[in-house]
């Protein structure tokens, strides 16, 4: 049966790259969860538009899955094929197509990484500020599915507000060019902004034009050492109020203890429970003297223990790597990762209620607390005991997200902020959105993809 559907694939589209060795299987079925065993039924590797568009055409025929694929650095599973569907790789449709000077937009295809993207505007003395770790990896379809976050949203936001237009193939395989890159368009529904965050269920993304902007002033970073958890947030107040931020994150002990072990330098002799690593402008004396009156000022207060200013471009590096490099720090102990938000203004109430909790359900478990708290973004994660079976791990955790799902709910949060639902939220959708709002999505979905064929399974049943 699946050699048959392949070969109809192979006579309807003779130069489609294909790729069906179990290496290949294997390493196109997955995402950064470890989770499912992956089990596509081969791999796809369109190189135009029309390959696209004629893949869709097929699996309306065959009734097969499709799952897009780009740079697989996914934390949901939305990436994730083990349910013999065809994986779609943007890995070939990786060009730069255009930049337009007097737009500022650049229009790539979904496969460009977000690294490639960020070297290209600054070659044009532009900048793509959304940002995050896995920027050499991920490409820009797979930002736009998860509408993804990442280190600046408290300047820049999400990548929602950068996506001046985007290119795609329907579950139907229409071809939708979707806002043109226009600033505006009051012409009725912005279908754009519904594929930006749609995790690969209605469609393929085949093209995207983004905007850019000017490079912002000179920039320091600054590590801080808080002795409490509950002054989080007037540290984060007093800073903003004062300086110019472009980035404001936290990680506790245990998330350096990790990362330090992962090869990060510590710049500090004495170990402290809460850490924060934050941006801000610098370019001007003024500025400069704003940031040392404000680490005075929280050091009396007593809000901050100790501190450390990047001196040099390598200093603010390896500042930011304390940070960054969390998140492969823990990879090998196949964390339980929650991504939850609040409003900002939520956070307090919300950190107090979640932390009662998360030490009440996780006592046997290593908990590593992180994230773009600036942006009422937290990552929780879990780490797992060598000697615990997956399984069992993983249905403890549930356990516990049940619970915190309910807190996020009577805080007004969501379960998602930056990662997207995929696979591994899907339980918790109806604690972040209301029946009324997932029966129209369910309605969105079905008339984009009548058949079902767009990574089934993912963000809904
Ligand atoms: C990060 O901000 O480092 C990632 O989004 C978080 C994670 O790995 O859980
Ligand atoms: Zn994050």
């Amino acid at each position: 049966m699946s050699a048959l559907v392949l070969e109809d694939l192979r006579q309807r589209l003779p130069a489609l790259l294909l790729k069906t060795d179990p290496a290949d299987l294997q390493y196109y079925g997955r995402d950064w969860t470890r989770r499912w065993t992956p089990a596509p039924l081969a791999i796809a590797l369109p190189a135009s538009i029309e390959e696209v568009q004629g893949i869709v055409c097929w699996a309306n025929a065959n009734e097969i899955a499709l799952v897009p694929s780009g740079g697989r650095t996914g934390l949901s599973g939305g990436a994730v094929a083990a349910q013999g569907e065809l994986v779609v790789s943007t890995e070939r449709l990786n060009k730069v197509l255009n930049f337009d000077p007097i737009d500022r937009t650049l229009t790539v295809q979904p496969g460009v990484p977000i690294e490639v993207l960020q070297n290209t505007a600054r070659e044009h003395g532009l900048i793509y500020p959304v940002d995050f770790a896995a920027r050499g990896s991920a490409a820009i379809g797979g930002s736009i599915a998860t509408n993804a976050g990442g280190i600046r949203v408290v300047r820049y936001g999400n990548t929602r507000e950068w996506i001046a237009g985007l290119k795609l193939v329907t579950g139907n395989g229409d071809l939708l060019d979707l806002n043109r890159g226009l600033i505006k368009n009051s012409s009725g529904y912005d279908l754009r902004h519904l594929v930006i965050g749609s995790e690969g269920t209605l469609g393929i993304v085949v093209e995207a034009t983004v905007r850019l902007t000017e490079p912002p002033p000179l920039s320091n970073v600054m590590l801080l050492a808080l002795p409490s958890f509950d002054g989080l947030m007037q540290v984060f107040a007093e800073l903003r109020r004062r300086l110019s931020l472009s980035a404001f994150e936290f990680f506790t002990d245990i998330a350096l203890k990790h990362v330090c072990a992962h090869g990060a330098q510590n710049p500090f002799r004495e170990v402290h429970p809460y850490y924060v690593v934050t941006e801000f402008d610098a370019a001007s004396e003024d500025q400069q003297s704003a940031v040392l009156s404000a680490f005075e000022s929280l050091l009396e207060k007593g809000l901050v223990l100790d501190g450390v200013i990047s001196q040099s471009d390598a200093q603010a590096a390896a500042l930011w790597r304390l940070r960054e490099g969390i998140t492969e720090s823990l990879a090998p102990h196949t964390p339980y990762k929650n991504d939850i938000s609040v409003r900002v203004s939520a956070m307090p109430a919300f950190l107090a209620e979640a932390q009662s909790l998360l030490g009440e359900a996780y006592p046997h478990f290593e908990v590593v607390w992180f994230g773009h708290i600036g942006d009422g973004n937290l990552h929780i994660n879990v780490l797992k005991p060598t000697e615990l079976a997956m399984q069992a791990f993983v249905k403890d955790c549930e356990h516990v997200t049940e619970l915190l799902a309910q807190v996020l709910h009577r805080h007004g949060g969501s379960i998602s902020a930056e990662h997207g639902i995929g696979l591994v939220k899907k339980k918790y959708l109806g604690s972040t959105r209301s029946p009324a709002e997932i029966a129209v999505m369910r309605g969105i979905r079905q008339v984009l993809d009548p058949n079902g064929i767009m990574n089934p399974g993912k963000l809904m049943d």
